[in-house]
């Protein structure tokens, strides 16, 4: 006679339902079109996951479970809602570490069975993946702590010191030697060495990572954090966190790859030389040549094809409403517009196509920097707001420069460049741009949405 078990059948479809949805949702994501509507597959599934725990025959303290639930839930809608674009990359940073710390949790809790309780043991397998979950969850979690504090500005510096790659591989065989001691000796003493030299770690691989690199280390321990946890998933003998941790992990890595690439980058380069961190290119000679910005706008009544490239100015300035409405003028009259994005233009992945989408944008109008970068030496007017490390040559030619090598949009190869931006600010790498020299472009000073509102007022009264 067959014995069913109905309740760990439920469970089991209910986790491979919720696997299905993770990778449904993510499939979605790949789209800006279709992308909210990913989310939201994905957090539906995430739904399911979370409870189908009340179904476990062994699992008794719901009061712990629920609290633990709607504490998390009511600080996550908060943040949800309050969180501004331009703080994106900080909030990825904190709730990827969350899922590293999760992962690093839950080998604590089963590893320290052992601990207690002297008869207790672990298969070898079982054992390796608990403790390697562990350790590659414990390293994204402080890493990506460490990346959150740096992208909120606590601390914008890498920081150096001498021997820092040999203190950081001894650091990682350490906490490895301490897992590895644990499986013979389980005492309290290698637990907590093997989770301390573990954090540690990952505050210092990502200390004397810079700033430019920082998107390329958050994807980083994206993958990291899918890879801990499909390791416990192996350990718990859970489909929905393999399954789940897998996809995020292959895509984790694709990603950091796509971004790495898009920064002339290896991945071994960028964490392990000092990209980003030092040197501030050649001293630039020349001046920069102002314009009014009602003069640009009459400018453009002469013009036939017009490349905007947005930066993480606009999006500081909330412009992207107001830059659509002056290029949906343009093209009435019937001039070629189109939007330019470069892969790491504002503060996250798909920042400025995200902005672009808020304001209506049709996909159409907005092109990557592979497919438009050909363009430009046929383009009569380049506009750039708020953009400049993504539009400065030196990355092409400065060997001093922290972004030498970083692929640009060639918006110095068009007839006519106007650059929108409220003063002499440094972007975000910190290093003067030979673009505001040349002696095509016209700096039209203010911030970005007045100077928008400004074009639009120009264009419409000259009508
Ligand atoms: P940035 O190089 O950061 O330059 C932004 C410019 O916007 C600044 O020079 C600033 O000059 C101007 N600005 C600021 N507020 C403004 C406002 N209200 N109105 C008009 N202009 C304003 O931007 P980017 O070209 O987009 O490059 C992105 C940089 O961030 C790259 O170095 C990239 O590596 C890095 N990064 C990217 C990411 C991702 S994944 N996208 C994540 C982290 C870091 P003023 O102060 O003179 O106005």
């Amino acid at each position: 006679m067959f014995n069913f078990d109905f309740t760990d059948i439920a469970i089991q479809v209910i986790y491979y339902l919720a696997a299905i949805l993770f990778i449904f949702g993510l499939k979605q994501m790949s789209s800006p079109k279709t992308a909210a509507g990913g989310v939201q597959w994905a957090g539906v599934g995430m739904l399911l996951a979370i409870l189908v725990t009340f179904l476990f025959p062994n699992i008794h303290n719901f009061i712990l479970i629920i609290a633990a639930i709607v504490i998390g839930s009511v600080i996550a809608w908060v943040s949800g809602k309050k969180v501004p674009m331009t703080a994106m990359p900080e909030m990825i940073a904190l709730y990827n570490g969350m899922g590293g710390g999760a992962a690093a949790a839950i080998a604590a809790v089963e590893l320290f069975t052992l601990v207690t309780d002297s008869t207790q043991t672990l298969p070898m397998t079982t054992f390796v993946l608990a403790v390697g979950g562990a350790l590659i969850g414990a390293v994204s979690f402080s890493g990506s702590l460490c990346a959150f504090i740096k992208l909120r500005d606590w601390l914008r510096k890498a920081i150096h010191f001498p021997m820092q790659q040999g203190v950081n591989i001894i650091a990682l065989l350490a906490a490895i030697a301490c897992g590895a001691a644990f499986y013979t000796y389980h005492t309290p003493i290698l637990f907590i060495a093997f989770f301390g030299i573990s954090l540690v770690y990952g505050i210092l691989m990502t200390i004397p990572i810079g700033g430019a690199d920082m998107p390329v280390v958050i994807a980083l321990y994206n993958a990291l954090t899918g890879l801990a946890v499909a390791c416990e998933g192996f350990v718990l003998n859970n489909m929905a966190m393999i399954i789940a941790g897998t996809v995020v992990g292959a895509s984790g890595t694709l990603l950091t790859q796509l971004m790495a690439k898009a920064m002339n980058r290896s991945i071994s380069n960028i964490l392990f030389s000092r990209f980003g961190a030092t040197g501030v290119g050649e001293a630039v000679v020349g001046t920069m040549k102002s314009m009014e910005a009602s003069d640009a706008a009459m400018m453009l009544n002469f013009v036939q094809k017009v490349v905007i490239i947005p930066g993480y100015g606009m999006a500081v300035a909330q412009a992207q409403q107001k830059v659509w409405e002056l290029a949906s003028m343009l093209l009435e009259k019937g001039i070629d517009v189109r939007f330019a994005i470069h892969p790491v233009a504002g503060r996250m992945p798909g920042h400025m196509n995200v902005l672009l989408a808020e304001a209506g944008v049709p996909y159409d109008y907005i092109a990557d920097m592979s497919d438009i970068n050909n363009d430009f030496a046929s383009t009569d007017v380049v506009i750039v707001i708020g953009a400049n490390d993504v539009v400065n040559p030196s990355a092409r030619t400065d060997k001093s420069s922290p972004i030498y090598g970083m692929p640009i949009l060639n918006a110095d190869y068009a007839k006519q460049i106007f650059v929108i931006k409220r003063g002499k600010g440094a972007g975000y790498a910190g290093v003067e741009n030979t673009l505001f020299y040349n002696d095509k472009t016209r700096m039209v000073y203010g911030d970005a949405k007045n100077v928008m509102t400004k074009m639009i007022q120009t264009l419409k009264e000259n009508d």
